[in-house]
């Protein structure tokens, strides 16, 4: 796989789960990374990680709901490390299992703000920087199987990561001309924390193993993902080998749906 050598990439949600296997990856590639998220404590953790591999990585912490942070994650990347190559938009909040009738105004708002506000927030000052640049830029959004099939109990959650596959086709269309790629990954049943809340909140799949055992009934591989198997996809997507594509959804699901 292409090196990363002297490239800049950006992790948002590095600091745990998928997010943060990518930055471990990308550092080993090559790159200097920065991670950003919330949780200055579990950022900071993350790089320790990331220092054993290179000293050329940083946390900021940012939340991606507020246009300024995202603004300040930027410009504190180009102030380290004096330019932007690569972002991979990856934070994302689940949501509460709910049927539609029984979601509110303020679950719309909460997870639509992340996973879709923020990923916009992102994008866009993402491709202003590589434009201002004047140099190819690439971005991955995390989003999921279910912004490609209907989510029972998680509508909100499924109607947002439809919308990063709207936000990700259009900036392909838009800025293929000055070589920025936007490109989506697609993970099902990943193994991270945010599967054992899923796991945990979710009564129907029954409790512990039998609930692993509902969930991966529809996934052909019948197993759970591990989050590195997403993060060489998002890897990839961010890398000159990737170079010819742009504006297409890679489901790394295991088969889960497959039609
Ligand atoms: P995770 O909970 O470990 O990672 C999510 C990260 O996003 C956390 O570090 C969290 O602090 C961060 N985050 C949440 N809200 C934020 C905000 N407002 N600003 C900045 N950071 C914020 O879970 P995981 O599984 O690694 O999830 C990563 C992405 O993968 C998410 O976008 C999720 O929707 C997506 N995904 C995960 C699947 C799975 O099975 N684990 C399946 C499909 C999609």
């Amino acid at each position: 796989m292409s090196s990363f050598q002297g490239k800049v990439v950006m992790i948002t949600g590095g600091a745990s789960g998928i997010g943060r296997v990518a930055a471990l990856s990308f550092a080993r590639k090559g790159a200097k990374v920065v991670i950003a998220g919330r949780n200055a404590e579990e950022g900071n953790k993350a790089l320790d990680l990331l220092k054993e591999i290179t000293d050329e990585a940083a946390f900021v912490q940012s939340d991606v709901t507020r246009e300024s942070d995202v603004e300040n994650m930027i410009s504190e990347t180009i102030k380290k490390f004096g330019q932007l190559d690569a972002a991979f938009n990856n934070a994302g909040i689940e949501g509460p299992n709910k049927l539609l009738a029984d979601q509110t105004e303020a679950d719309f708002e909460t997870i639509v703000n992340v996973n879709l506000k923020g990923t916009f927030f992102c994008m866009k000052h993402q491709i202003s920087t590589f434009m201002e640049q004047g140099r190819a830029g690439a971005i991955v959004n995390n989003a999921s199987i279910a912004a490609h099939v209907g989510m029972p109990e998680g509508s909100i959650y499924a109607a947002s990561k439809h919308g990063v596959v709207g936000l990700t086709k259009t900036a392909a269309m838009e800025y293929g001309a000055h070589n920025i790629r936007a490109n989506v990954v697609s993970p099902a049943s990943i193994h991270t924390t945010m599967l054992d809340r899923y796991l945990e909140d979710n009564a129907t799949l029954g409790a512990g193993d039998e609930a692993v055992r509902s969930l991966t009934q529809k996934i052909s591989l019948r197993r759970l993902g591990a989050p590195e198997e997403v993060a060489d996809v998002a890897v990839w997507l961010c890398s000159d080998e990737a170079s010819f594509v742009t504006g297409e959804c890679i489901r790394v699901a295991g088969g889960h749906s497959s039609q």
